[in-house]
């Protein structure tokens, strides 16, 4: 039987995956910012590792800046300055999240911003973006891809782990179509994997791709 914190928290985490709008989403993180590594420990979430896996095999340790989009409360910051990479700037839609993330001293700069707005960065200013759980349901929507393109140098990575929903079949259509317009081309993607072995049932893909 769960014990009572991990209910109330995995409640937390089900309200997040919820959310019908950017204020909800931001709302249930800001709650849940405290407890959120905790909880992810329990749970075992690997996206952070499978994403930074991915993103060493195709984005070098010199490229600089990189954007790390949806950063939470800077997880893969830590994963990213031990691999090389100096220079991380990262956004987040919840400010209780970023908060946390701001303690860990790895990030040169924070931003409150919303994927699926216009970002407020220059057009190519990034060499490369790592996103980790948050091209999800209830999370960023999929035309948040547009701008992470528009920020990101031609010939710059994206790696970002897809779940849920978008996974099951919404990511394909939104993935041809950037092809299509010869927006970005694809370079590789890991298998499927569980994103919360210890607690739940969440296959997930990276996937990586080149700004063109
Ligand atoms: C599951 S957490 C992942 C955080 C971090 N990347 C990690 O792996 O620990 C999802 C994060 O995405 C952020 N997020 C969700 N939708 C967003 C959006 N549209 N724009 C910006 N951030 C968003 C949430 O605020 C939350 O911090």
């Amino acid at each position: 039987m769960p014990d009572q914190k991990s209910g109330k928290e995995t409640a937390k985490l089900h309200k997040a995956y919820q959310a019908t709008n950017t204020d909800e989403l931001a709302e249930a993180y800001d709650d849940w910012a405290d407890e959120y590594e905790d909880h992810m420990k329990s749970i075992g979430y690997t996206h952070p590792a499978m994403v930074t896996s991915l993103a060493a095999q195709h984005i070098p340790a010199d490229a600089t800046p990189i954007l790390d989009a949806g950063c939470g409360t800077g997880i893969m910051s830590e994963i990213m300055q031990a691999l090389g990479h100096g220079h991380i700037v990262g956004l987040d839609a919840s400010p209780g999240m970023l908060k946390i993330a701001g303690e860990k001293a790895h990030y040169e700069a924070l931003h409150h911003m919303y994927l699926g707005e216009k970002l407020d960065f220059e057009t190519d200013t990034f060499e490369g973006v790592v996103s980790s759980g948050v091209f999800t349901q209830g999370h960023a929507p999929l035309d948040g891809l547009d701008e992470l393109i528009r920020v990101t140098k031609p010939g710059g990575r994206i790696a970002f782990s897809v779940a849920r929903t978008y996974l099951e079949g919404l990511f394909d259509p939104k993935r041809k179509a950037l092809e299509d317009a010869g927006l970005w081309r694809y370079v590789d993607e890991t298998g499927i994997y569980n994103s919360a072995p210890l607690g739940d049932h969440l296959p997930s893909r990276v996937y990586c791709f080149e700004v063109v």
